[in-house]
Formats: structure tokens, sequence, C-alpha cells
């Protein structure tokens, strides 16, 4: 199995708080340890670039809590970022951010015209881009998404409040492999995924509810919640080396590794 170098965007969690819900994980009144949220954080970084891959970083904006779960804050793939629109109004203010960033850095840039959370929704495999709705983004999007790259979108229908991005649901392990919780998707979607990828991992609802599908491949390694001690199995048994890590504060806000990381796309990939 290869692996293919990887560039991603990353946030600090600087001013990561749980100060309001907006999924089933947040809860404002329980504890969080901002300082262990920033060392668990650091330590997720710190994995990517021992596997040799690039992160650029954006810089945290005071009063943005969520700021760090970067997967939102775009979809980029062949060098065009189109930009998000949050559902909640406390995120709102992360899409221009998220925004000028990508503008800087040279992407061709698109604007939403619909709720769209970026990656935490939208997940490439292959020649298809995967595109989650039921909770966030809107199924509109998913029309402007296949406009704007030119691949194939194919809707996924979210069911389960717990696991209200594609990103919760499922992980992209290669070009042709994923792993999912069926139980979080509609009966349809889960034909579809059946369909598309008969060889599969399914996830145990264990699993899932550690965040463990929230994980990243590079086609090789996959970095996924320590506690998800069941799927990293079943991939070691398919041949990927897994790295677990523990990233409990920011389970708090519904987050894991792929929240945090947002894969940014280049023309070709970088070998
Ligand atoms: N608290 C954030 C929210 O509810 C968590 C986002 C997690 N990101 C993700 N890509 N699943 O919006």
């Amino acid at each position: 199995m290869d692996a293919t170098r990887q560039r991603f965007l990353m946030c600090r969690p600087t001013y990561f708080a749980v100060d309001y819900a907006i999924n089933p994980w947040m809860d404002p009144t329980a504890p969080v340890d901002a300082g262990l949220a920033i060392r668990q954080w650091e330590q997720l970084r710190q994995t990517y670039l021992d596997l040799g891959h690039e992160v650029e970083l954006v810089d945290p904006v005071a009063g943005l809590p969520d700021m760090v779960f970067a997967a939102n804050g775009g979809t980029v793939i062949d060098g065009k970022a189109m930009a998000v629109q949050f559902r909640d109004p406390q995120r709102a203010d992360e899409a221009p951010a998220y925004r000028a960033w990508f503008e800087a850095a040279g992407f061709e840039m698109y604007d939403p015209k619909h709720v769209n959370e970026g990656e935490g929704d939208v997940l490439l495999v292959g020649d298809h881009l995967l595109a989650g709705t039921g909770f966030r983004t809107a199924h509109a999007s998913h029309a402007q998404l296949q406009e704007v790259f030119g691949y194939p979108v194919i809707t996924m229908q979210l069911v389960d409040p717990r696991f209200y991005h594609l990103d919760t649901a499922l992980t992209v392990l290669d070009e042709r492999t994923v792993a999912y919780l069926p139980e979080a998707f509609s009966p349809g979607s889960q034909a579809v995924l059946r369909r598309l990828f008969p060889d599969a991992i399914h996830a145990t609802m264990a699993d899932a509810e550690v965040l463990g599908l929230n994980a990243v491949s590079d086609g090789r390694h996959v970095v996924l919640p320590a506690q998800a001690t069941d799927l990293a199995a079943k991939l070691r048994d398919r041949g990927y080396e897994t790295i677990g890590i523990d990233l409990s504060e920011l389970r708090k806000a519904g987050g894991g590794p792929k929240c945090c990381t947002l894969r940014l796309r280049q023309g070709k990939a970088i070998k």
C-alpha cells in the first residue's frame, strides 16, 4: 500500500471551548481542559509531520471556539476552493476567516449558495464526491459542488444526530475503499454504499461512539481516535498501519482527527 504525501490545513485550538451546543456531543456545563486540548492537537499535528505530510496553519480567531475544526473551513480539490456557509450562527464568522486564507494561498475561489460545511460533509473517493446531508450541509449545495468541481456527486442521507457530519460516519481509506457505520445512513444510502463499495469495512457502534470514523488516511497510515480499538484491528487486518490519537477534549465538541484536518488538494497529488 502506498502512502501519498498530503498537504493539510489546521487551526490551533487557542480559543477552544464548549460554550454552546449545536450537536449532541456538546454540553456547555461539562468541564473542558483547554490546555490538554492544545497538547492533544499538537500531538495530532506532530503525527502528520512525522508521517512526512505538510501542515499549513490558519490563525485562530478569538470568540470562535469551533474554528479548530478546519475540515469545516472549505472543500479544496484540484486547486479550487469552495468556501463554506454554516448552518449555525455561532460558527458563521469562521467562513470568511478560512476564505481569506484560501484566497491568500492562491486557490481559485467559489462561494457557496446554500449551507455547506466543507469537508465535514464532502469527501472525495477516487473520482466521486460523497456529499452528506440531513443535519448540516443542504441537499441543494450538492448540485453546486458538482458544477464547481466536476466530479459526480453522490448524496448520502445521514439519519443519526450524533453522526451529523458525513466525516463522523464514514472514512475514506484510499481511492477505492471506505469504512462506515451503516446505521448512520438511510436505507437508500446504505444500498448505494453497498453498491459502490462492496469491500468496505463496516464499523461498529462502539467505534462510531468514540468518533472512530473521524479518521485521516494517506492510503497506508490511518490516524484515528485511540479509543476506536475494533476499527483499528479491522484496518490492520486489511494491511493499513493505524496510529491512535487521544483527542478526548475536542471530542467534547463532537470532533476528532478528521474534523481538525482539511485536505488541500492541488492539481496533482504531491508524491
Ligand atoms: N462543534 C462542531 C460543530 O458542531 C464540531 C465540528 C466537527 N467537524 C467535523 N468535520 N465533523 O459544528
